[in-house]
């Protein structure tokens, strides 16, 4: 059985959310065309409702859900588009909300399906920025919280569809893990 250890506190990442919002709000300000959050289901879904009501703008919101195909613990080896926005993405300001950024291809992937749209811009914000296991360029635009490595769940992030409801942030420590 896995345990977990606390490394940013529900205070925390409401603090930092609301920096984050900030930054957002200061970058969208002013623009003409129309601001479009997309939600990644299902693990942004908790920071996304926090970012939400915390940003200074009227944004429309839409909702992806990626599959992604490969083996097991392995991470997303091919990935598409399971659930799609409903509505075009022409001449918009869109901005992905993301939980975690660990191999960035479930970002190049979106950043790729979604630039395809005529977007007026196209950027990215996540919870968590893992540094580790990146295989591709896709560095966020706002990014919460940077970690080196480890697997960390609470906020919408789970383990085996757990611990999504927490909300601090931990890092999963698994039995046979030294620590
Ligand atoms: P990617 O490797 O950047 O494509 O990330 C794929 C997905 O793996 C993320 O959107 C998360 O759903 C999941 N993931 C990666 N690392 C973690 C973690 O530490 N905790 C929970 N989910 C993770
Ligand atoms: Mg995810």
């Amino acid at each position: 059985m896995e345990r977990l250890e606390p490394i940013f506190s529900s205070q925390q990442v409401s603090e930092r959310i609301a920096e984050v919002a900030s930054e957002i709000s200061q970058s969208y300000k002013g623009v003409q065309e129309p601001v479009v959050f997309v939600c990644v289901l299902k693990g942004a879904f908790v920071f996304f409702a926090d970012l939400l009501r915390r940003v200074d703008l009227q944004p429309e919101i839409e909702f992806v859900r990626l599959a992604s195909y490969g083996a097991g613990t392995t991470p997303s080896q091919e990935v598409t588009l399971s659930q799609d926005v409903e509505v075009s993405l022409q001449g918009k300001h869109v901005l992905i909300v993301e939980d975690i950024v660990d191999t960035g291809r479930t970002v190049d992937y979106l950043r790729g399906e979604l630039g395809k749209r005529g977007v007026a811009s196209l950027e990215v914000s996540c919870l968590i920025h893992k540094l580790e296991r990146r295989e591709v360029d896709a560095d966020p635009n706002f990014v919460c919280f940077t970690v080196d490595s480890g697997f960390v769940v609470g906020c919408g992030l789970d383990y085996a569809e757990r611990y999504r409801g927490l909300s601090a942030i931990n890092r999963v420590i698994f039995s046979q893990e030294k620590e």
